[in-house]
């Protein structure tokens, strides 16, 4: 598995990526019209800029198969998903790994971030902990409860 810096080039296939994640995990925690809604309508320009400026991706073989990035100026998280057909395989693990060292050659002492219920005890199982219950509303109108999660990193 190879992570590297995102182009804008991988804007289109993050974006697809974003919405089979949602689609495959999220449905048990949420209801189904929230994550169509949620997931509808054609990438964003916004989107595109910001996989351009801030995303990190995972790939195998030539193949993308994980997004992620990082805002190094507040710690926070975003954008974690994984291709269904790879999750369970380390991916994600991976991606988190990455973007925390990153975060600690930044000189930062913690990340953080809004995790969807179903992605809590993924981020639990690698040393995050909850630090209370949150709302997320997305530009589509859909609010959906998250859980905001914290990690203190260790010193370089
Ligand atoms: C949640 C997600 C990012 C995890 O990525 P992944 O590549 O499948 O996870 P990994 O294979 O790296 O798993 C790492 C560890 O977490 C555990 N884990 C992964 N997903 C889990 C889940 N949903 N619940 C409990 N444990 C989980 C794995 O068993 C593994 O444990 P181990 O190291 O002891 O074997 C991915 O499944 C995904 O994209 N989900 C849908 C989108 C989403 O909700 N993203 C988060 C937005 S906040």
């Amino acid at each position: 598995m190879h992570i590297r810096k995102a182009t804008a080039a991988d804007a289109p296939i993050a974006f697809a990526i974003r919405r089979e994640a949602i689609l495959a995990q999220c449905a048990g925690c949420y209801a189904e019209q929230d994550l169509e809604i949620w997931t509808s309508g054609a990438m964003s320009a916004s989107f595109a800029r910001c996989v351009a400026d801030a995303f990190h991706v995972a790939e195998i073989d030539d193949r993308l198969v994980g997004t992620g990035m990082i805002d190094l100026a507040s710690g926070k998280i975003d954008a974690i998903f994984v291709r269904p057909d790879w999750m369970g395989h380390g991916v994600g693990r991976a991606l988190m790994n990455h973007l925390e060292r990153l975060a600690r050659d930044a000189g930062l002492t913690s990340i953080h971030l809004d995790a969807t219920l179903n992605a809590a005890p993924f981020y639990r199982r690698l040393g995050f902990a909850v630090e209370a219950t949150s709302t997320y509303r997305s530009t589509l109108g859909v609010t959906l409860a998250c859980i905001s999660m914290t990690k203190p990193l260790a010193p370089p």
